[in-house]
């Protein structure tokens, strides 16, 4: 399939929506991560997801919409909780899960009787779901367990000559998935942390909870989709971590266990590559460095963590050191994909 390549203008942005509407498949920028989407409604256009993707079909889809209303139209028992969710998070990084109509195909939703909405703020997803005229169903636009996409240059290389049409546009807010929330337990539980944290939404909803899977992995995962390997770039990846309290010594310790095993490595001739900060890149030898930024700056971490681990890859990496963030506001998200990169392989220093 020859698949189109075009920046996202108000042109290529009506072509892709009637690619959509004639049930093809579009790859798109969210404020989050690229998209992958076809008609919601559309079960013959949302298994051809599946197979461009290389994805389980019992892995739901997320169903985008470009207004509040359109939650009325897909979903039912919408309480005030849900309401309030709404009118403070969208557009935004938030996944909402409720109970689907039936309007939602099985195949879109996975086969449950629950559907994921969300409603972008990136002003290209909204135009392109208002000219298709249909919510538009959309996982991550990468292969299936490879880092979501954040640049147009990883779509490409994912999906070029699998789908119809890819609109490139890489000014990313956040840089890794939403929040996924799910309002049909008797309390909120967090699915998947994002970009909306747990404490913004605790101030929302004070009886919401952590989805415990996401701290312990080898329970039966919530959401279909935590059960498969994800994020993972080729090499194998470990965290370092340092349970000291003093913020430079814990620093100095990291990075001396990390120069270690890198010559370890190198004496056994493997390739070795280290996940940094801007404050650390400089300290490791040997090795291909990578900084995610400025330790300090969670969005900018957030916005570079799947560039650098696909960059791995680009440079035949076979082992990579991590450094960790704080598992707080943002950094909960970003460690929660790192650990998922990881296998959950951690190397205390
Ligand atoms: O930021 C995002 O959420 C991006 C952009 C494109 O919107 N989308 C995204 O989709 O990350 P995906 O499919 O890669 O991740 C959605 C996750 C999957 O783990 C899936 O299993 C879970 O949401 N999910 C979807 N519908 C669900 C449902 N009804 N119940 C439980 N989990 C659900
Ligand atoms: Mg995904």
């Amino acid at each position: 399939m020859k698949t189109i390549i075009a920046d996202a203008d108000d042109v290529s942005i009506m072509a892709a929506s009637k690619i959509i509407k004639s049930g093809g498949l579009v790859a798109f920028p969210t404020e989050t991560v690229y998209g992958l989407g076809a008609n919601a409604f559309d079960p013959i256009a949302a298994k051809k997801i599946y197979s461009a993707k290389g994805r389980p079909s019992d892995n739901p889809l997320i169903v985008h919409i470009a207004n509040k209303k359109d939650l009325y139209s897909v979903v039912k028992n919408i309480n005030a909780e849900i309401k309030n969710l709404i009118k403070n998070f969208w557009p935004g990084p938030l996944t909402i899960i409720c109970k689907k109509k039936t309007c939602i195909p099985n195949e879109t939703s996975g086969g449950l009787d629950t559907v994921a909405v969300r409603f972008p703020a990136n002003p290209i997803a909204q135009k392109l779901i208002l000219y298709a005229g249909v919510p538009i169903a959309a996982p991550s636009a990468n292969i299936s367990g490879k880092p979501s996409c954040t640049r147009a240059k990883h779509v490409i290389k994912d999906l070029n000559g699998k789908i119809d049409m890819i609109l490139c546009d890489d000014k990313f807010s956040f840089g890794i998935e939403s929040t996924i929330v799910d309002m049909t337990q008797k309390s909120p539980v967090i699915l998947r942390p994002g970009a909306i944290t747990f404490e913004m939404l605790k101030k929302i909803l004070p009886n919401v909870i952590m989805n415990k899977n996401l701290i312990i992995d080898d329970e039966h995962p919530k959401a279909p989709g935590m059960k498969y390997k994800h994020y993972s770039p080729e090499a194998d990846v470990f965290i370092v971590f340092s349970d000291e309290k003093n913020m430079d010594i814990r620093e100095r310790k990291i990075v001396d266990k990390i120069n270690k095993m890198v010559s370890n490595n190198q004496e056994k001739k493997i390739k070795s590559g280290v996940l940094a900060f801007n404050q650390t890149k400089e300290f490791y030898k040997n090795c291909f460095v990578l900084s995610m930024g400025d330790k300090n700056n969670l969005f900018e971490i957030a916005n570079n963590l799947f560039d650098c681990l696909r960059e791995f890859d680009l440079n035949q990496v076979e082992v990579i050191y991590a450094e960790s963030v704080d598992e707080k506001e943002l950094g909960s998200a970003i460690m929660n994909r790192l650990l998922k990169s990881a296998a959950y392989k951690k190397i205390k220093a």
